[in-house]
């Protein structure tokens, strides 16, 4: 029989992603998830009326609402991967970020320790509390610095990883204080089915598709270390199965490209199956950089590998391929998602970036 899931976050990109793998693998989920602008139960239609899904509309700031569900449904793991996400966003609008990624994660440990704390022994051997994080914890490394690992200090720069370090610390005291078996995954950039058009490889598939600026930030140098987002979920469910109690686990993709690598293959893929009169790369303009943009972020993910027996299946070649694929595949779900709370966030965004 397969296990009882609280999934936080689960109608985002990576939780959306998460859950699917998880029915298509038995296990039942309990979705809790706010549907901020990044929400979308367009991503879950195919498990729509499925019995081993429930999905629950509201936050994990909501401390009454999550002690309800954990009673009502007695999971055996909450996976957390609720968040605001968005780097851009969070220097327009930190406070969104606290409040969920800071506030709200404290009134889910909070549950959860009690929650924890009433279940029978044998249940609470079981149990486990699994923390979605980020690469970007740790700062911003030097072309020549080695790749961050779990020792790595933290050192984060930008309102959205200073407040997932700070999740990340809770996480970390509600284990090491109160004996929450806790575990945590610092993850690199995904990309992959489901993505919300606002992060660099679902927005640069979509304006070339529609013949639009492919914007990239300051000299377009800056290095992101790219996973398929399938991977990861799979890094996911092996830390909850095997991970040891209190660890963190590194996951990464072995794959450091610079933005402006990833735009032009993007637009090799698309004169490939889109052609049109002239190269998709005529489009790319450089704008004016992010306030303290990270150079570059490179992830160790040895020890995942060596002690969990984790792999990538698709390689930064095979995944854009199959990424563009879908994106051109699902008009209708890009429709829906390009709606005018979309709009308005690539005016603000764009419009007063004006070129570099
Ligand atoms: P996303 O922005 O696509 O999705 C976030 C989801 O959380 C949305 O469904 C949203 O409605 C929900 N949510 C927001 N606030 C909530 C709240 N208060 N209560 C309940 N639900 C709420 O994010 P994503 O890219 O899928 O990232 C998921 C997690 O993985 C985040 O914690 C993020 O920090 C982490 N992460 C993301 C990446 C990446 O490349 N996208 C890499 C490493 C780690
Ligand atoms: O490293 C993991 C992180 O990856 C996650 O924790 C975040 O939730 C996720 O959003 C992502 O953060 P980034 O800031 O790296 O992702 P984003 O897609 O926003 O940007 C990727 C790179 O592309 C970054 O160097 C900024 C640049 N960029 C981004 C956008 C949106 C551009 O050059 N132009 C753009 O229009």
């Amino acid at each position: 029989m397969g296990r009882t899931i609280l999934v936080t976050g689960g109608a985002g990109f990576i939780g959306s992603n998460f859950v699917l793998q998880r029915i298509a693998a038995g296990d039942r989920v309990v979705n809790l998830d706010k549907l901020t602008y990044a929400g979308n139960l367009g991503n879950l239609v195919s498990i729509k009326d499925h019995p081993e899904h429930i999905f629950v509309h509201g936050g994990i700031e909501d401390a009454g609402l999550v002690h309800e569900l954990l009673l009502a449904h007695c999971p055996d793991a909450i996976v957390n991967f609720a968040a605001e996400s968005h780097v851009d966003r969070s220097i327009v609008t930190p406070e969104e970020f606290i409040f969920t990624n800071v506030v709200g994660t404290f009134r889910l440990l909070h549950e959860s320790l009690a929650y924890y704390r009433a279940l029978p022994s044998a249940d609470q051997a079981r149990f486990r509390f699994l923390h979605v994080s980020t690469d970007e914890v740790y700062g911003s490394l030097s072309k020549d610095d080695p790749a961050f690992t779990e020792a790595s200090a933290y050192e984060p720069n930008s309102p959205y990883s200073a407040s997932k370090a700070s999740s990340d610390h809770l996480v970390r005291a509600y284990r090491h204080t109160y004996g929450l078996p806790t575990l945590t995954t610092n993850c690199s950039n995904n990309y992959g089915p489901y993505q919300f058009p606002e992060k660099l490889i679902p927005l640069v598939i979509l304006n070339a598709l529609n013949g639009k600026p492919l914007p990239i930030y300051g000299d377009g140098l800056n290095v992101r270390d790219w996973l398929y987002v399938g991977d990861h979920c799979e890094a996911i469910a092996l830390v909850l199965e095997k991970g040891a109690v209190g660890e963190t686990y590194n996951i990464g993709g072995d794959s450091e490209k610079t933005n402006i690598d990833v735009v032009t293959t993007i637009c090799a893929i698309m004169d490939e199956v889109r052609p049109t009169n002239a190269p998709h790369n005529r489009l790319i303009t450089f704008v004016k950089d992010r306030p303290g943009h990270d150079r570059r972020y490179a992830v160790d993910a040895s020890k995942i590998k060596q002690q969990l027996g984790w792999s990538q299946r698709e390689s930064f070649t095979s995944g854009i391929r199959l990424t563009v694929e879908w994106y051109l595949s699902n008009p209708a779900w890009i429709k829906e998602v390009t709606t005018g709370d979309y709009r308005k966030w690539i005016t603000a965004n764009y419009e007063s970036r004006g070129a570099k």
